[in-house]
């Protein structure tokens, strides 16, 4: 037996309070940031998650000392000697991210040269990183792929551009902006992604020195400076997190209050919550609450009895409805009457985890046509992107197979919710993007252990 298996014995609902903390999607990003800045930077509220873990690695290995801060999840970055790192010290975390791809701008600014290993990340589709590069090389530098990795030089230094990209990418965004801040002149970005987590990148990026301003219709202007300086920065709270708990609380019939959780990020993700029938309140740390005091505030997610009712829906970039929140919330949707449709428009191959489903008792169709809303990028390509969930399915307990991070943490959920004792294998995966899942579980009265 390995200990990267969990019983889980479901069919009880989750009650309680947990807190999520900084944005997996945003504390990587700050994190790299910090490379740009010539003085030491804090970052509070820091998840302990295995992404953490490789970014820190990373700029360890290019001489940025990383130690804990006093607060608890503090991270105090000093990058004042900034210093190249062999391509075997990198290599060692090749496939573990793909926070990896965006030291490249920080590391030419800083070193004038930067190796990236090859990129991990979960498996959902190809993840191409043509943006990138394309973007890269814009800026003036010099991309060489190589079987071991990519080797960039920029000979001649980086100047501003103007770029369009052919999909708002959160990740090539935030290429952009980690480059054009030092770059010289000035950088205009069309169509690039502006979702919360790029909104406080910039926002970190602006306490550094950098002069970049948001337009309407997803344009981006970076005035490029010569210089930074570190920041303080408490990060945005984790919504994916908070989502999936969400959707925890309605797959086992529930109550979860997640502290941290802010409104303002979730307002789709509540919107589609309500229309299931899931019901929520917002426990605004700013708003006065009679005979409370000193709390902090969050969402309070529950399961108000009765069924739930079938909806349908798209991914898609921000504003709308987050691919992350995709796979927990079709664990909910299982137990909701009528047919629900979900059609995924960020990544061609995000459904693959609904076999499992099916394989506990769920009926899950999944197709190549886009179902409801816009046709798009992935339509007659091929790709079973759209998926028609009939419910409520009473669901069973099965032994399952973590595949990546969110499917992962829906599989979990669908655990939790069914009759009798699963196995699930490979839940250290979920340490990738969930901090303490597992005490967490604690809190909430699931009733799993170690096998
Ligand atoms: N794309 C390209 N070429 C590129 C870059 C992206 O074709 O060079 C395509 C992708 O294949 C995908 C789409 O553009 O179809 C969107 O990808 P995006 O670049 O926006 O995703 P990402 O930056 O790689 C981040 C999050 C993901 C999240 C997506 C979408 C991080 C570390 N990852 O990925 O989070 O799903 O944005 O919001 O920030 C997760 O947390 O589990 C996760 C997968």
């Amino acid at each position: 037996m390995t200990d990267d298996v969990l019983a889980v014995h479901g069919g009880a609902p989750l009650h309680g309070q947990i807190r999520v903390r900084g944005a997996k999607n945003l504390v990587s990003k700050a994190m790299v940031a910090a490379l740009l800045g010539e003085t030491p930077s804090r970052l509070f509220d820091v998840p302990a998650i295995r992404d953490v873990e490789v970014v820190r690695g990373l700029l360890g290995l290019h001489g940025v000392k990383v130690s804990d801060g006093a607060d608890d999840g503090e991270l105090v970055m000093d990058p004042t000697n900034v210093e190249s790192a062999s391509s075997d010290e990198i290599n060692v975390h090749a496939g573990s991210s793909r926070i990896p791809i965006l030291f490249c701008g920080p590391l030419l600014h800083r070193l004038g040269h930067a190796f990236i290993p090859d990129l991990g990340g979960c498996h959902i589709g190809p993840r191409p990183i043509d943006f990138h590069i394309q973007a890269l090389r814009q800026f003036g530098a010099i991309v060489d792929k190589t079987p071991e990795g990519m080797h960039l030089t920029a000979p001649n230094g980086l100047h501003g551009t103007k770029l369009e990209l052919p999909y708002p990418s959160v990740g090539a965004t935030e290429q952009v902006l980690l480059t054009a801040v030092r770059a010289e002149g000035v950088t205009e970005l069309r169509n690039a992604a502006i979702e919360p987590e790029i909104i406080d990148l910039i926002c970190v990026l602006q306490k550094m020195g950098a002069i970049i301003t948001v337009h309407t219709d997803r344009v981006i202007e970076i005035l490029g400076v010569p210089k930074l300086h570190g920041y303080h920065h408490k990060p945005i709270p984790d919504r994916i997190e908070a989502a999936s708990w969400a959707a925890a609380a309605l797959a086992t019939r529930g109550e979860i209050e997640v502290l941290g959780a802010q409104q303002a990020d979730m307002m789709t993700f509540l919107n589609v919550f309500r229309s299931i029938g899931g019901q929520f309140e917002v426990t605004d740390a700013r708003v006065p609450r009679p005979g409370v005091t000193g709390v902090e505030g969050g969402i309070k997610f529950w399961h108000p009895g009765g069924e739930l009712q079938a909806v349908a829906l798209e991914t898609d970039v921000h504003p709308g409805f987050m691919t992350d929140w995709q796979q927990p919330l079709v664990v909910a949707l299982t137990q909701a009457r009528g047919l629900s449709i979900m059609h995924e428009t960020v990544y061609e191959q995000r459904l693959g985890y609904t076999e499992a489903l099916n394989s506990m008792g769920a009926t899950i169709q999944v197709y190549r046509d886009c179902l409801g809303g816009t046709p798009c990028r992935f339509g007659r390509r091929n790709f079973k992107h759209s998926a028609v969930i009939a419910g409520p399915s009473k669901l069973h307990a099965a032994d399952l197979v973590i595949p990546d991070l969110r499917a992962g943490f829906s599989h979990l959920i669908a655990a939790l919710a069914a009759e009798g004792t699963s196995r699930v294998y490979g839940v250290d995966l979920i340490n990738r993007g969930y901090e303490d899942f597992e005490g967490k579980l604690a809190a909430l009265g699931a009733h799993v252990e170690r096998l």
